[in-house]
């Protein structure tokens, strides 16, 4: 079968599109990768080219050994993905120790994947063993509104949790286990792969302050879904800062048990202590 003939790696295209689509790529802002399945790899084994030479991450992830990545390439822009594919995406396979990394397909014309595969590899990992294997893809994006949240929220998940939560309603439904965050930091290594992954061992979804965000999922719809909600939250809230007026309402602790309970969802009980309601009157300037 041709690569890009594979549904794994169409719905792969598509979402990096549909990204495009909602802003959230400026230039080459923002990478997508997806750990494939062994079936959906051994349907495209004719088409890899293996000889290649292993490249070090700089950090190991030993349950991925000789897993294969649909990955975005570095300095790639999303905008031009769809039109074409194999100079922009590419497949990569991990070593016998998930150290190093080989492209077996794509990123043509000498492209290399994106300088946050070892962010993308070691929040993999994690994800992988929180969610019993089911969770395979990792998205970031620079969405305006949650990069200007960084700049007024303080850079913990409980006041990002609490924030996004009281947004609007369905925020607890789709991440009842809350947001991590880690302060700003050099992008494109493995201290940040680290200091990411740390984080997203509790949570789906990362703030990158001043940056971004990242979310895992076991699907592309799920991940892609779970972002988009925390921008659609992010941009009310900053409409509503921006506002000037005073909060006079918005979902209490209460509240959000209630849905937990209705919908039978894991909240995460420890990050509404310290309960920072938005509905306070503004401090004046
Ligand atoms: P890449 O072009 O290397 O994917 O980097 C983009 C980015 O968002 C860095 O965080
Ligand atoms: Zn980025």
């Amino acid at each position: 079968m041709a690569v890009l003939d594979a549904q794994c790696v169409q719905d792969f295209i598509q979402c990096a599109h549909n990204g495009w689509l909602q802003g959230w790529h400026e230039r080459n802002g923002g990478n997508l990768s997806y750990r494939m399945k062994a079936e959906e790899a051994a349907e495209l084994q004719g088409a890899f080219d293996e000889s290649g030479e292993w490249t070090p991450l700089g950090v190991t992830a030993e349950n991925l050994a000789n897993e294969y990545f649909l990955v975005t390439g570095t300095n790639r822009y999303f905008q031009n993905i769809k039109q074409k594919p194999a100079e922009n995406i590419g497949i990569c396979k991990l070593n016998a120790d998930g150290s190093a990394y080989k492209v077996v397909w794509g990123l043509t014309v000498g492209h290399k994947p994106t300088s946050e595969f070892a962010t993308h590899v070691m929040n993999h990992s994690v994800r992988v063993k929180a969610t019993n294997g089911t969770s395979r893809v990792i998205s970031h994006a620079h969405p305006t509104d949650v990069i200007a949240l960084t700049f007024i929220l303080e850079n913990s998940a409980k006041a990002w949790s609490q924030a996004l939560w009281q947004a609007m309603t369905e925020c607890v439904v789709i991440f009842p286990q809350g947001v991590g965050v880690i302060e700003w930091m050099v992008c494109g290594g493995p201290d940040i792969a680290r200091a990411s992954a740390q984080e997203m061992e509790k949570y789906a979804a990362l703030i990158w302050a001043q940056h971004g965000l990242f979310c895992a999922g076991d699907d592309f719809d799920s991940t892609f879904g779970m972002m988009h909600a925390i921008v659609k939250a992010a941009e009310i809230l900053i409409k509503v800062f921006s506002s000037g007026k005073p909060v006079l309402q918005s979902i209490e602790p209460e509240g959000l048990r209630d849905i937990a309970k209705a919908f039978n969802l894991p909240l995460d009980e420890s990050l509404l202590e310290d309960w920072d309601s938005l509905a306070l009157p503004l401090l004046p300037f």
